[in-house]
């Protein structure tokens, strides 16, 4: 979480402006705080502002700050409360610094510091690194050599970028375990992704590795490993797909988002194949995954299993590897994400690596993500940037390969599942019902979703969505399950929004229906026509297309999608950028 920008323009430049431009691209890594900082005639100058960028962009309108060399940060807050005074930049001396990760020996640093007689004038841990910085500076260090000492010390994650008063061509950068990238245009740019840099005019791009560290000077970019030698790392030209396209005709990223479902499932079919082969000689599959990546990967658990016939076992990834798992032999690993960044499942795969000889593959929707360059190898979900905070063609791209790859000694399915594309144009089409629908559940203080077999996992889903964007409290449960207690939670205004296609299961679940009818008024159920004939008639039903059994859980999360989506509009929340969320996790 976090995002941070680093600009060193030519002389005499203002990059104020590029600044912000790149923290545009980064608010979605948190929206606490956001501020930057410029070196100008031998000063530092910094702006903070607490909330979103906009308050920050209101500031700077302001004022007259300008520099020709620069650093930016958008906060999700973890060591102080979302307050200016903890925004970052943050100062000592002749040094401004701005950081996303967690310092986790920060305590102890602080102590020592502060026997020092350096003064903490904020609750981060990110001001030791200022402090540490600084006093370096004081005893005549060089950036670079200060900046070295730093890594040395400090335990945790970083990605980091500081500027110096006494230095004002120089910046320094470095990364451990949090994602920067060293960007090359007219300026050199430093960047927690793409994205931010490429809007900053970035042609090209370096990644840093864990505890590696850049020094620029003007246009001059020397890189070092973390035992401190210079390094050449490669250049890449950046794709001009990086580069979001903004909202369109849409109020919100994420209604744009689900809308371009149809056409992000097409693409991710176009160009992945899966080989059935790949599952050759493998006795277990093994997902690690979290949010909805792990929901998506619930989903594959049923499929891998009726389709392969291989047992398959789905990991909260940021519990996997504390409980010590012990892994057998001939096990394929996958790691399911959006952003390919999420610690969680990023250290869930060194786990696997250390304790096993299991390839480790990626189902990941960022090129070049860290995720993506450690896997043996990658099928990328061509959603294209997901910018709203709550994944939605991401989860359904992911639903698409893991099918894929499930129906890959399959071909009648793997066919059939290029119809996916219209069928999903069908569904989307039916949203002014949703919308309607979305007026009879955005008074309830709770609601329940109901699903079983391969719809359980989209049951947690729809529930998933409507917490995070339109903060009602809502439970995902195993239709099933509910007469073992939930049960309890039902009456006449809890919302309880049943997912029943016709196939295998329609009875049971229908059953399920008619015990939560009996004590509740409002039942609403999404099924197909089969279910229109044969559910009671009196019940609220939204009639989706007859499809093929197994695409149901990928073609039943839209309408979720969509009601989570209005109730939100109709309760006034922030859809794009839901309270307290962020849409990288790169924090454990
Ligand atoms: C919810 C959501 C999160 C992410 C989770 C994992 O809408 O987006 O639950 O799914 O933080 O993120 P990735 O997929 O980037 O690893």
């Amino acid at each position: 979480m976090c995002g941070i920008v680093g600009i060193v323009g030519r002389p005499g430049e203002n990059v104020v402006g590029k600044i912000i431009s790149g923290l545009e691209k980064l608010e979605y890594r948190g929206y606490d705080s956001a501020g930057l900082a410029v070196v100008h005639d031998g000063y530092i100058d910094v702006l903070r502002a607490v909330g979103k960028l906009q308050n920050l962009k209101t500031k700077q309108e302001g004022s007259k700050i300008y520099g020709n060399i620069g650093i930016g940060h958008t906060r999700w807050a973890t060591h102080g409360k979302p307050t200016e005074n903890n925004a970052h930049p943050i100062r000592s001396g002749s040094v401004a610094v701005v950081h996303n990760g967690i310092v986790e020996n920060y305590k102890g640093l602080r102590f020592d510091l502060q026997k020092d007689g350096y003064v903490f004038e904020t609750d981060t841990d990110t001001e030791v690194i200022a402090h540490l910085l600084q006093r370096k500076i004081a005893q005549g260090c060089s950036p670079r050599d200060a900046l070295r000492s730093v890594q040395e010390i400090i335990e945790g994650s970083y990605a980091l970028a500081a500027i110096f008063m006494t230095f004002p061509d120089t910046m320094v950068a470095a990364r451990y375990r949090s994602p920067l990238v060293i960007g090359f245009g007219e300026d050199i740019c430093v960047g927690s992704d793409i994205g931010a840099i490429a809007s900053i005019a970035c042609s090209e791009v370096a990644y840093l590795e864990d505890g590696e560290c850049a020094e620029i000077i003007g246009n001059e970019v020397s890189f070092f490993d973390a035992s401190f030698q210079p390094i050449s790392p490669k250049r890449q030209k950046i794709s001009p797909g990086f580069v979001s396209t903004g909202k369109g005709e849409y109020a919100h990223h994420m209604l744009k988002e689900i809308m371009e479902q149809p056409s992000a499932i097409r693409r991710t079919i176009l160009s992945n194949k899966p080989d059935g082969r790949m599952f050759d000689g493998v006795s277990r599959i093994l997902i690690v995954a979290c949010g909805t990546s792990y929901y998506a990967s619930m989903v594959a658990k049923y499929w891998f299993e009726k389709f392969l016939k291989i047992p398959t076992d789905v990991e909260i990834a940021s519990e996997y590897r504390y409980r010590s798992p012990f892994i057998e032999e001939n096990v394929l690993a996958i790691a399911v994400t959006q952003s390919g960044e999420t610690i969680d499942t990023l250290e869930a795969m060194e786990y696997i690596r250390k304790n096993s000889n299991s390839r480790v593959a990626a189902i990941a929707n960022v090129r070049n993500s860290a995720i993506s360059r450690i896997a043996d190898f990658v099928f990328y979900t061509e959603a294209g940037p997901e910018v709203g905070v709550a994944s939605t063609k991401a989860f359904t791209a992911q639903l698409t390969i893991l099918a894929s790859m499930a129906f890959s000694r399959h071909e009648f399915l793997i066919n059939k599942l290029r119809n996916l594309p219209s069928i999903c144009e069908e569904i989307l089409d039916l949203q002014y019902l949703v919308k309607d629908l979305a007026e009879k559940i955005c008074f309830a203080d709770s609601a329940i979703y109901l699903g079983r077999g391969s719809l359980y996992p989209i049951a947690l889903e729809g529930a998933l969505k409507l917490k995070e964007i339109s903060y009602i409290h809502a439970e995902g449960f195993a239709a099933g399950e509910m007469k073992h207690g939930p049960i309890a939670l039902i009456d006449d205004d809890m919302p309880v929004i049943c997912l029943c296609p016709s196939g295998e299961l329609f009875d049971k679940t229908a059953s399920n229906i008619q015990v939560a009818l009996a004590r509740g008024k409002n039942v609403v159920i999404f099924t197909d026509p089969y279910g229109r004939k044969h559910l009671p008639q009196e019940v609220t039903k939204i009639i989706l297309p007859e499809i093929i059994e197994e695409f149901a859980p990928i073609l039943y999360v839209i309408p979720l999608q969509l009601l989570a989506y209005y109730v939100a509009l109709l309760r006034g929340t922030d859809v794009d950028k839901p309270r307290n969320l962020a849409k990288s996790v790169t924090v454990e």
